[in-house]
């Protein structure tokens, strides 16, 4: 384990909240860097930035370009990326193309979807010195419907015994998103690596959300998404504005002329 990655880890120890948000750019993430615990170059971005219906379809490269422009903005956070669906299908894949992520981007872990049966993979890439986050409940690579995780025992339990294999596969946190508050509790108490939390209650160690949706960028605003801000109405103001002043010629002025005599 990696400096950064234990004193992330460290923090579900002091009961301190981890805080995680999405970026895809470097202006965000530079931004981000000085809130954050950790930043994740998400595969959502194949649905806020691509305009895909799903993320199925998002290629390494789309990611690690991303990852690439991320690391410019981020000293201080961990920097995590999201390995696409069809990028970890066996052992050898996973490895593979991790260690090409981990070289282009320079990032400290990368992320995988639990399909309820890739533990192994997990070992294997952890066993390589390749740091993993797990990731549980609503995981849209592998579930074409949207539902709530956990809200019965089966499900529970189930949930509860896939978190426990990715920690004994040596993961070292996990994200759950869209689990039932009790389950989320449960396995919050039960392991000891740290939960973060994504429409899962306030009893996980942390929280991540998408930027894009905290920003009012993407249109998307379900129950679980708090909108800090209305990005959308700021940025059609200002450009709003820029248009009327070139139509009028009140831009650009004499003072933003690049030669001649500033009146
Ligand atoms: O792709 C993503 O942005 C994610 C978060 C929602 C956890 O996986």
């Amino acid at each position: 384990m990696t400096n950064k990655i234990k004193k992330f880890y460290l923090k579900k120890t002091k009961n301190k909240k981890l805080v995680c948000l999405t970026a895809y750019s470097k202006n965000i993430a530079k931004i981000l860097d000085k809130y954050c615990d950790l930043v994740l170059v998400g595969d959502s971005m194949a649905n806020v930035l691509y305009g895909m219906k799903n993320t199925h379809r998002l290629s390494l490269k789309n990611i690690i370009e991303h990852g690439i422009s991320v690391r410019l903005g981020i000293k201080k956070s961990l920097l995590v990326i999201d390995m696409p669906k069809n990028t970890y299908r066996n052992a050898s894949e996973a490895k593979k193309n991790a260690k090409l992520i981990f070289k282009k981007t320079k990032c400290d872990a990368v992320k995988i979807e639990s399909n309820n049966k890739n533990f192994s993979i997990i070992k294997k890439l952890v066993d390589s010195r390749i740091p993993v986050m797990g990731h549980i409940g609503y995981t849209p690579q592998f579930k074409s419907k949207f539902k709530i995780e956990g809200k019965n025992k089966s499900e529970e339990k189930k949930l509860i015994k896939e978190a426990k294999l990715i920690e004994k596969a040596g993961a070292f946190s996990i994200v759950l998103e869209c689990v039932s508050p009790n389950v989320a509790k449960k396995i919050t108490k039960i392991i000891k690596i740290p939960t973060i939390g994504i429409g899962s209650s306030s009893y996980c160690d942390g929280q991540i959300l998408v930027t894009d949706d905290i920003l009012g960028l993407s249109g998307f605003y379900p129950k679980f998404i708090k909108r800090y801000v209305n990005l959308n109405t700021i940025i059609e103001k200002a450009v709003k504005q820029y248009s009327k002043e070139i139509i009028k010629n009140l831009f650009p002025k004499k003072k933003n002329f690049l030669y001649g005599k500033r009146n």
